[in-house]
C-alpha cells in the first residue's frame, strides 16, 4: 500500500510553519520530507487580523515546503490557539441499543455525540471532543466499553471550542489557496502530543506552550485531557520589556534576548553578572552602553516571567485540577528557551518543570527538534492519529477510544475491529 502524505500548517503570531510527512503504511512511522518556517503576518495573539496578509504568508510557506518535499500539498491540519479558546467538561448518557448483547461501536459513537450536545454561543464552534472515561451501569473509569455488557452507557468528555469567525477566516485563507482543511487542532493539544510522555499524562501534567503572542495551556489528569485554555501573553512581551527598559528598537531587543544565554555562559556564572555587557558582536542599530547582565536577566526578564507564571498558576487553579498534576509543568514553544525559564517557573509555581522538545518523528528533523516547532510537529502526530480522513473509517473510532489513541497502537486497534467487519 502507498505511504500517506500528511501536512500541517502552524499559523503562529510570529512564524508560519509548514510541515510535510509521509506516514508509512507498513510500520505507521512518520517521516518528515518537507518543512518551512516563514515570518507570520496578519496574526495577533492567535487571531487573524488581516486575511490577505495571512493568505500570502501561508502561500509562501506552503510553496517552500512543497518544493522541499517534492510533493503538492492538497490538505492540511491547521493549528488554532489564542484567548478565544475555551473548554468545558461535558457528560453524555445513552441506553445501550441491545441490552442483551455487548456494547458496540455505534453505542460509543452515540454517547460521545450526546455529550457534544451542549448549549453553545453562536459565535463559538467545537473543535475537539476528547472522551475522558466511560461509565457502564454506574461503573466508572472505563477506558474502552466496547464488548462489555450493560444497559446504560455514559461518557465524560472534554470539549474545546474556538471563535467561529477565526475558524472561518482560516478556512477562507485555505480555500483561496486551493487547500483542503483536514481539521482544526488546538495548538496546545498539538504541542502536548509532540512533547509529553504517556507516563506524564497518566500521572497528571500541564503542557504550557509559550509562543510569541500567547500561551496555550493543556492539562492532563489520569491520561485524559481535562482543561484547555490560552493566555494572551507571550515571549514577545519579554522583547517589549527589554526594548522599553533599554530604550531601544524591538529588533535590537530581540537580538539581545536571544543572545542572553550565551552572554551568561561566557561570563561564567552569577558572580560576573555585574559586569557591563559588550553588545558589539550583535551589530545593534543603536548604541547600548552601561547595561549589566543583572539588569537584563534579574530586573527585566525575570519579573515578566514571574508575571507569566502567575497567570499560568491562576489558569491551573481555575481548572480545579491543581492537586492532580504531580508531573508538574512541561514548557514548550519558542518562549520556553527564554533565559531563567525553568528556575523562575519552579519558584513561582512550586511544581517540577522541564522544557519540552518535540519527539516522535524521523527524517529531515534537525531544525524542527526545537520547542518552537512543538505545535507544528504535534499537528501531524495528533492529526494522523486522531482525526478521521474520508478514506480511513477506523481512525475516527480510534479517536474516541482514549486508551488506544494514547498508546499509539493504531494497527492493533484496526486488527481488533476487523473481526467485526462482515
Ligand atoms: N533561543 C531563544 N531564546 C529565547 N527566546 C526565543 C528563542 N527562540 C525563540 N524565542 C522566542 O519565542 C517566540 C516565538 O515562539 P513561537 O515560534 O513558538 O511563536 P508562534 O508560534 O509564532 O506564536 P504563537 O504561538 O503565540 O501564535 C519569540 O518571542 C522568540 O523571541
Ligand atoms: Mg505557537
Amino acid at each position: 500500500m502507498a505511504d500517506q502524505l500528511i501536512a500541517g500548517i502552524d499559523i503562529g503570531s510570529l512564524k508560519i510553519a509548514t510541515l510535510v510527512g509521509l506516514k508509512s503504511e507498513k510500520n505507521q512511522e512518520l517521516r518528515i520530507i518537507g518543512f518551512n518556517s516563514s515570518p507570520s503576518r496578519g496574526v495577533k495573539k492567535g487571531l487573524i487580523v488581516d486575511i490577505d496578509e495571512v493568505t500570502s504568508a501561508v502561500e509562501q510557506s506552503i510553496e517552500k515546503a512543497e518544493r522541499m518535499a517534492g510533493h503538492k500539498i492538497h490538505r492540511v491540519f491547521v493549528s488554532v490557539g489564542g484567548p478565544h479558546i475555551s473548554s468545558l467538561n461535558s457528560h453524555g448518557v445513552v441506553a445501550v441499543s441491545n441490552p442483551q448483547g455487548e456494547i458496540v461501536e455505534e453505542d460509543v459513537e452515540r454517547v460521545v455525540e450526546a455529550a457534544r450536545a451542549i448549549s453553545l454561543s453562536t459565535t463559538k464552534q467545537i473543535i475537539d471532543v476528547s472522551p475522558r472515561d466511560y461509565i457502564v451501569d454506574g461503573q466508572a473509569g472505563i477506558k474502552n466499553p466496547v464488548g462489555m455488557t450493560g444497559v446504560r452507557l455514559e461518557v465524560n468528555t472534554h470539549i474545546i471550542t474556538a471563535s467561529q469567525t477565526n475558524l472561518k477566516n482560516i478556512d477562507r485563507c485555505l480555500t483561496e489557496l486551493g487547500l483542503g482543511n483536514s481539521g482544526f487542532i488546538f495548538a496546545g493539544l498539538a504541542s502536548a502530543e509532540a512533547v509529553l510522555s504517556d507516563t506524564e499524562k497518566e500521572l497528571g501534567v500541564v503542557l504550557v506552550d509559550i509562543g510569541g503572542g500567547k500561551t496555550d495551556v493543556c492539562l492532563f489528569v489520569e491520561g485524559a485531557l481535562s482543561h484547555s485554555s490560552s493566555i494572551p501573553v507571550g515571549a514577545k512581551h519579554i522583547t517589549n520589556d527589554i526594548a522599553v527598559g533599554l530604550r531601544i528598537s524591538l529588533s535590537s531587543a530581540e537580538k539581545i534576548k536571544l543572545a542572553l544565554p550565551e552572554f551568561l555562559h561566557s561570563k561564567n556564572g552569577k558572580s560576573k553578572k555585574d559586569t557591563v555587557v559588550d553588545f558589539s558582536q550583535l551589530h545593534l542599530q543603536e548604541p547600548v552602553e552601561n547595561v549589566t547582565l543583572k539588569t537584563l536577566v534579574d530586573d527585566i526578564v525575570a519579573p515578566r516571567l514571574e508575571e507569566m507564571f502567575k497567570l499560568i498558576f491562576e489558569e491551573i487553579d481555575k481548572s480545579g485540577f491543581g492537586d492532580s498534576v504531580p508531573s508538574g509543568l512541561v514548557i514548550t514553544g519558542g518562549g520556553a528557551l527564554t533565559v531563567g525559564m525553568v528556575e523562575t517557573g519552579k519558584r513561582v509555581i512550586g511544581l517540577p518543570m522541564r522544557i519540552g522538545t518535540p519527539e516522535g518523528i524521523t527524517g529531515l528533523v534537525d531544525e524542527i527538534l526545537n520547542p518552537q516547532y512543538a505545535t507544528t510537529v504535534g499537528l501531524l502526530l495528533y492529526g494522523q492519529k486522531n482525526i478521521m480522513e474520508p478514506t480511513d473509517k477506523w481512525k475516527n473510532f480510534n479517536r474516541i477510544l482514549r486508551d488506544f489513541s494514547f498508546g499509539g497502537s493504531l494497527s492493533k486497534v484496526k486488527e481488533f475491529f476487523k473481526q467485526f467487519v462482515p
